[in-house]
């Protein structure tokens, strides 16, 4: 047996142990007779630094710490989809069924379940040449097509068994392959390190609109698919609600939803919406497209540094089945403080507001795993993973360090301001500071999937907002009814643009998703209305003075709420717009 080591130090999440030698950094070990769960982040000489994912009270110094030989692993297989885990892939629901409402430390139960039978369909025969990627065979998990494929550690080899089309359990050995090393056997689940990136083949340029179903994101500052979004704002500016729209609506084949350090309740209101909510485009409910990795405020620290590793390796393997993963993580500042926390307690040199010097760089290499990319396996199958974090400054301030080191990562920003959720402006992206730097791409996109028009009326709205803001500042000078009445136009344009399209109320049962098409609809009918206007205003009416174009004006303020099955109502009100004539 390996020799044990010895805690010499306890303090908080962090185990210090002598004796360890032979240990590697980032190895998992057991902490206490009680087997608490670790991981080795710092190593000098024989004394090991160890972040201990479970509470640490009652732990003594002199106590042993066993070494595994094994990094921090995630299970990979049927049965992911629906569950909910804890930062270290611990089902939650299992747990509270078998321990009460806490973990119990110490506690080993696999990730996945290995009991439960699955239907498994060989897609490849005996005697082929396979490589790592490659598909062999699917499970059909209520409607979704999980795709058994040969891990990246086979990287070539002959098929000597494939089992038939038949149910097993995820640990019977489905698969024998003759490689160069020897024969490898392949059940339906393999492993992988969470701090390791899963390979692929090649990255490619993301060029595919990730449509939420959110007019400010998909019309103003959208993301593509295999992009990054950054979402800052102060407390109470909506960036949960944001990200739980993006979990309920993104098109993306499978959300894994990362609940970090935020509050249990919130994640628990997720569980019930998914086990409710269909996703309407496979009809699914919600919950078996997603996966949930849950470490709330009342959870230990350490674990919650783990957790979004846990969550991005999940997301990856997905991806490499040739799927389109969003991964969600609210909050990632609760992550950099627990961080920041380990840190303090190694008494490492602290960088900026406390945090360690290497933060920025940890930030690029989580953000760095999104991507679209050409996946592992002979049918050059494409996947992408696109990475959605909030961060959480304090007081609101966006020069704090994590805001900075995630924006300087992140293709997309969406700027939370105090200052709209007040006014019950939501979602409260400020349009003037936020922005994408994926719209040009997406200007193409537009064009051919939604209307060659799409991008024009986009970049209307937020010429007429930008100018809002110029005109504002005279406003507050020289007040209101010194404007011409062309100005006069801009602004109440601007106004519907910002309260007819941009306030989406994401407890509406409608408002709560607009299609692509139904955005440009929108849009289309505040421009037309502007023409109009204009026209009007040009043969020398004064605004206030045209009845009809106010009623023209409400029927836009209601438009947010046609149904996308009633479409046709507003391509006429759009018509009506266009043929109003003023007698
Ligand atoms: N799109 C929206 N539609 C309607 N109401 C919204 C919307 N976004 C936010 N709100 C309102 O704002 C409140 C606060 O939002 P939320 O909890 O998402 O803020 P937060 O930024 O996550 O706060 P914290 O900093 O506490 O985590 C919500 O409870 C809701 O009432
Ligand atoms: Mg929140």
């Amino acid at each position: 047996m390996e020799k044990e080591g010895k805690i010499i130090k306890i303090a908080g999440p962090l185990v210090v142990a002598t004796n360890m030698e032979g240990a590697k950094i980032f190895e998992v070990v057991k902490v206490s007779e009680k087997k608490l769960i670790g991981e080795i982040i710092s190593l000098k000489e024989n004394v090991a630094f160890i972040q201990v994912y479970e509470e640490t009270t009652g732990i003594a110094c002199g106590e042993p710490v066993f070494k595994t030989n094994e990094s921090l692993l995630v299970e990979l297989g049927p049965g992911l989809l629906g569950s909910i885990y804890d930062g270290i892939q611990r089902p939650l629901n299992l747990i509270e069924k078998m321990v009460g409402a806490f973990i119990e430390r110490g506690i080993e139960i696999p990730s996945l379940n290995r009991e439960k039978i699955w239907h498994f369909k060989p897609l490849l025969k005996e005697g082929e040449e396979i490589e790592s990627g490659d598909i062999l065979g699917v499970v059909d998990e209520e409607g979704f097509e999980h795709r058994i494929l040969v891990p990246p550690f086979v990287k070539k080899g002959l098929l000597k068994m494939i089992k038939p089309e038949g149910d097993y359990n995820i640990e019977e050995i489905i698969a024998k392959v003759e490689t160069k090393e020897g024969e490898v056997n392949l059940k339906m689940y393999q492993k992988w390190p969470v701090r390791q990136k899963r390979p692929v083949k090649k990255e490619l340029v993301p060029d595919e609109l990730l449509v939420t179903g959110q007019r400010v994101i998909d019309s103003l500052f959208p993301i593509m698919k295999g992009g990054t979004a950054c979402v800052p704002g102060p407390f109470g500016a909506g960036k949960t609600v944001i990200q739980h729209q993006l979990a309920k609506w993104v098109d993306a084949d499978v959300i894994v939803f990362v609940g970090c350090g935020e509050r249990g309740n919130e994640m628990a209101d997720v569980l019930i919406e998914f086990s409710k909510l269909k996703d309407p485009k496979t009809k699914r409910l919600l919950l078996k497209r997603s996966v949930l990795v849950a470490n709330t405020s009342n959870m230990p620290v350490a674990a919650r540094e783990a957790s979004i590793y846990t969550g991005i390796t999940i997301a990856e393997y997905f991806r490499d089945m040739g799927y389109n993963v969003a991964l969600i993580a609210d909050s990632t500042s609760r992550w950099a403080e627990a961080l920041r926390e380990i840190s303090g307690r190694m008494e490492e040199m602290p960088g900026e507001e406390g945090y360690p010097t290497y933060l920025p760089s940890r930030i690029a290499s989580f953000y760095e795993r999104a991507g679209k990319m050409i996946c592992l396996g002979k049918d050059n199958r494409i996947g992408s993973v696109s990475i959605i974090g909030a961060v959480s400054p304090p007081g609101g301030d966006f020069s704090e360090p994590v805001t900075q080191s995630t924006l300087r990562v992140t293709k997309v920003f969406w700027a939370l301001d105090d200052a709209l959720a007040n006014k019950r402006h939501f979602p409260a992206i400020n349009w003037l500071i936020s922005y994408s730097l994926y719209k040009e791409r997406v200007e193409e996109f537009l064009r051919e999937k939604v209307s060659p028009e799409f991008p024009e009326l986009i970049k209307l709205a937020q010429k007429f907002l930008q100018e809002e803001a110029k005109l504002q500042e005279i406003v507050t000078l020289i007040g209101a009814e010194s404007l011409s009445e062309k100005d006069k136009l801009i602004l109440e344009i601007a106004k519907s643009v910002r309260e007819d399209f941009l306030i989406q109320n994401a407890f509406d049962e409608v408002d709560t998703f607009s299609s692509l098409k139904k955005q440009y609809l929108m849009l289309k009918a505040i421009f037309a209305f502007e023409r109009k206007a204009r026209e009007l205003i040009e043969r020398g009416l004064k605004l206030k003075e045209i009845e009809g174009l106010e009623r023209l004006k409400e029927k836009i303020a209601r438009l947010k709420y046609l149904p996308e099955e009633n479409l046709n109502e507003l391509e006429e009100v759009i018509k009506e717009i266009e043929t109003y004539q003023h007698v």
